[in-house]
């Protein structure tokens, strides 16, 4: 990780740090495992689509401020919950102000929160001294969250497990790429429970499916899927509205991210993704286009 700009205002040093979203250009669930979570492969993909952290050294709390009354700034945070166990770890009684600008919709199938807990653990690491190394770091991240440890390295990788064992593969580069989400969000826990028909289990030790996607991503037209997709859109058939919307717009793929509720459209062109943008903002949804983002812009990038 390149070496973060650290700030000193007065006597309190501070770090920007960005916190991107993330799509998943696949996510296969293979089967319940006896920990309740669910065997995934999934392949992960930063986004450049980003919330902003400004996190100030104190001698105090570990405090949270955010600008969107959805988020909590409690200890029910994802972010507060990074700082604490960073803290603990560390045996380290500084404290912590995290500023939060939030951009990335909440509870989308985006990452958000768990982007701010990685984001949180980066720059409080550089910011605390905290000497910690990879897997101790990676192993905090996992605890919060199944997506946290992606967000330590972005770009384009394959999740295994519950999705917290991540592995970089080869990096897409997709520069047209619409996210829409219909204004409501889908609870995570939810669309698990409700995942009744498991994909076949004897893709849980011959995962060619992913592979292939993995391949297939960088040689577009995409051969992708996701798993949660038909439990949700059952639920929830707006999601499958915008996915024709998409479709019906240019968009030579439509899927939703990990649980939903957006979906990213994949587009040839800017005119056409620019007259989807419009038009899909016009019908009340919120859209935004974005780019991917490959873990070598991710390292160099985030810390502003
Ligand atoms: O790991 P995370 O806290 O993000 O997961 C939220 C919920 O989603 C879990 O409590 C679990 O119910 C479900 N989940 C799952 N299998 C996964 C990831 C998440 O069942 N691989």
């Amino acid at each position: 990780m390149e070496t973060p700009h650290i700030q000193i205002q007065g006597y309190a040093a501070s770090i920007q740090i960005r916190s991107h979203a993330k799509i998943n250009w696949t996510l296969d669930v293979l089967f319940k495992r006896d920990d309740g979570y669910h065997e995934l492969r999934t392949i992960y993909q930063t986004v450049s689509l980003h919330d902003t952290l400004a996190i100030t050294e104190t001698d105090g709390p570990i405090e949270i401020i955010c600008d969107d009354p959805r988020v909590p700034c409690d200890e029910t945070n994802l972010a507060f919950k990074a700082a604490a166990l960073l803290r603990e770890a560390a045996g380290t009684s500084k404290g912590a102000r995290i500023e939060i600008e939030k951009r990335i919709p909440v509870a989308a199938g985006l990452g958000g929160g768990s982007s701010n807990a990685a984001a949180t653990l980066l720059a409080l690491a550089k910011l605390w001294q905290v000497e910690i190394d990879e897997p101790a770091l990676v192993r905090i991240a996992a605890s919060l969250g199944s997506d946290v440890p992606f967000f330590l390295m972005g770009g384009t990788a394959l999740g295994v497990g519950r999705g917290e064992e991540v592995h970089p593969i080869e990096q897409v580069d997709s520069e047209h790429l619409l996210l829409v989400n219909p204004g409501f969000s889908v609870s995570t826990r939810d669309a698990y429970e409700k995942l009744s028909r498991l994909t076949r289990s004897e893709a849980a030790n011959n995962i060619p499916f992913t592979f292939l996607a993995a391949k297939g991503i960088s040689g577009l037209p995409l051969v992708t899927r996701n798993d949660l997709e038909e439990v949700v859109l059952t639920a929830h058939p707006e999601i499958a509205e915008v996915k024709s919307r998409l479709l019906s717009l240019g968009a030579r793929h439509a899927q939703m991210s990990g649980s939903g509720a957006t979906v990213f459209g994949v587009f040839d062109n800017s005119q056409m993704i620019e007259r989807a943008e419009s038009e899909v903002r016009a019908a009340g949804c919120w859209a935004q286009r974005v780019r991917t983002v490959d873990a070598r812009e991710y390292k160099a990038t985030i810390f502003q």
